[in-house]
């Protein structure tokens, strides 16, 4: 992966292949370094910005040969949008934007200036932060696969370049920082994207137990044997129609200092969503892989953790399962009892992250946990309430649901809260046992939602529907196709909040 540092030194006096400054949308004349490798170059960034009609919106790219009239081989006007509404997702989406050009032009060696530094009032070391993980996350490519790909997507080296030397300091942090969040996401991304066949719930586990190693945290797997002698029912219920073992998987990170908080995370694992005997059509299937979002997310967030080291106590629950329809499978009409003890009526087979998360949940209730934050690809109705790029936000307490929204907001993940009315509750009536897992089209992102409510105890708790932002067809920024990652850095903020 790439080497980043920050370098003290001029825009001008750089030695590298390529160099990054930036424009506003509507800035009249280049400001600030742009402005100084313009001279550099005798007014031919201004020329070219007029001639070419180089708007500067987020993410376009202006490539200039400097032809050694500066030591940079080549530089990059990339535009940062309108400086009205300018955060931290447009520095991180124009670094994304640059990085990825400059890769296509088979750059090795970059330099960069940071973008949006001091503007309403964004800190050096957050937009360095954000440099850095637009940097990664716009040239990651799952290439695992691919017979002729060759070498790494990545660029060998990224020089930040900042000549005032008081900031040098507080840029290495974010740098180091936007590394670790970016790495992870990457992580994320790369459990997601790998296909169902070779991420079973076992392979799962084994790459948590890996994790453990390197990033001092503690595991333990229940198999299939501990969860009936816990009485896990409804996890239990999901796992019957696959031969692939199921795993629930807990990790533990604790500080070394005291804990000022003890969080419990949750993930819904289904390497495969089949949908069950209620069998999903064949394009529905088609990613179905990426069902284990959450708990790649939450795994990533743990192996960030073992890095960053803040001063909170995390015990995470990943529920991995396929969900298929074998002969062995959970039929609609079955009836299951949960870790809670309450029963479950199985109205569909295709409602099963509920299930597996509805036991962890259960769990995790009855632990000393603060605060519980699930993420989950839980239903396809959250895509239809809040479309691809957002995801849904419910929840017992208030002050819990909006500091989570704001971690997404820092994190440039949109996030969108959907109500949790009681009167939900009436749809999951069930003529036979306590509860049902569906009731009917109505409010499906809620239903979600409530149904776990159920299981939750007395815990704040907040439940995170990734189902939109999870998985993307279109190439952003800061993201290409496949799996996004999504979550990871939303976790990590909200973990390392005061
Ligand atoms: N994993 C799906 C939800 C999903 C759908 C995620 C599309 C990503 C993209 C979930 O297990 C599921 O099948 N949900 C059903 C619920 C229904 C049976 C109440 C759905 O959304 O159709
Ligand atoms: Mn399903
Ligand atoms: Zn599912």
């Amino acid at each position: 992966m790439t080497r980043f540092s920050v370098l003290a030194k001029s825009v001008t006096e750089v030695v590298v292949d390529a160099l990054v400054v930036n424009l506003f949308q509507g800035e009249k004349r280049p400001g600030g370094a742009t402005a100084a490798v313009d001279r550099a170059l005798g007014g031919l960034l201004s020329q070219l910005i007029k001639e070419e009609k180089f708007k500067a919106e987020l993410g376009q790219v202006l490539l200039v040969h400097t032809q050694g009239r500066i030591p940079a081989k080549r530089v990059l006007v990339v535009g940062l949008g309108k400086q009205e509404g300018f955060n931290l997702d447009a520095v991180r989406r124009a670094a994304g934007a640059a990085a990825k050009r400059a890769k296509s032009v088979e750059t090795k060696r970059l330099a960069t200036i940071v973008h949006g530094a001091g503007i309403g009032g964004l800190k050096p070391e957050e937009c360095a932060q954000a440099v850095v993980e637009g940097t990664l996350l716009g040239c990651y490519k799952f290439i695992k696969y691919k017979t002729d790909a060759k070498g790494s997507p990545y660029l060998d080296e990224v020089a930040i370049v900042e000549k005032d030397e008081r900031k040098i300091r507080n840029l290495r942090a974010g740098l180091k920082k936007g590394e670790i969040f970016a790495q992870s996401t990457i992580y994320a991304r790369d459990l997601v994207n790998e296909p169902a066949a070779v991420l079973t719930p076992t392979a799962l586990a084994k790459e948590a137990k890996k994790l453990v190693k390197e990033a001092g945290l503690s595991c333990k797997v229940f198999g299939i044997n501990e969860l009936k002698k816990m009485g896990m029912g409804a996890f239990l219920s999901v796992t019957q129609g696959t031969d692939q073992p199921p795993a629930l998987i807990r990790l533990e990170y604790k500080p070394r200092q005291k804990a000022r908080r003890k969080v419990g995370l949750v993930g819904k694992g289904i390497t495969f969503d089949s949908g069950g005997l209620n069998l999903k059509p064949g394009d529905s299937m088609l990613t179905m892989k990426d069902d284990m979002s959450g708990a790649a997310a939450v795994l990533a967030t743990m192996r960030a953790l073992g890095k960053l080291r803040p001063k909170v106590e995390v015990v995470a629950l990943l529920a991995a399962s396929e969900n298929m329809p074998g002969p062995k499978a959970s039929k609609p009409g079955d009836v299951v009892r949960a870790y809670n003890k309450k029963t479950i009526e199985i109205a569909n087979t295709d409602a099963e992250g509920r299930m597996v998360l509805a036991d962890a949940l259960a769990f995790l209730a009855k632990t000393d946990v603060d605060e519980v934050v699930d993420l989950a690809t839980l239903t396809g109705a959250c895509i239809v309430a809040l479309g691809n790029f957002t995801s849904g936000v419910m929840g017992t307490d208030q002050d819990l649901i909006d500091r989570i929204i704001k971690a997404g907001s820092r994190a440039g993940e949109r996030m969108w809260q959907l109500p949790l009315f009681d009167e939900y509750l009436e749809l999951l009536k069930s003529d036979v046992a306590d509860i049902k897992n569906v009731g009917g089209r109505a409010a499906g992102a809620s239903q979600g939602g409530i149904f776990l409510k159920e299981f939750a105890g007395d815990k704040k708790w907040v439940h995170i529907d990734i189902a939109g932002p999870s998985f993307t067809d279109k190439e952003r920024e800061d993201c290409s196709q496949g799996g996004t990652g999504v979550g990871v850095r939303t976790l990590l903020h909200y973990l390392l909040e005061d």
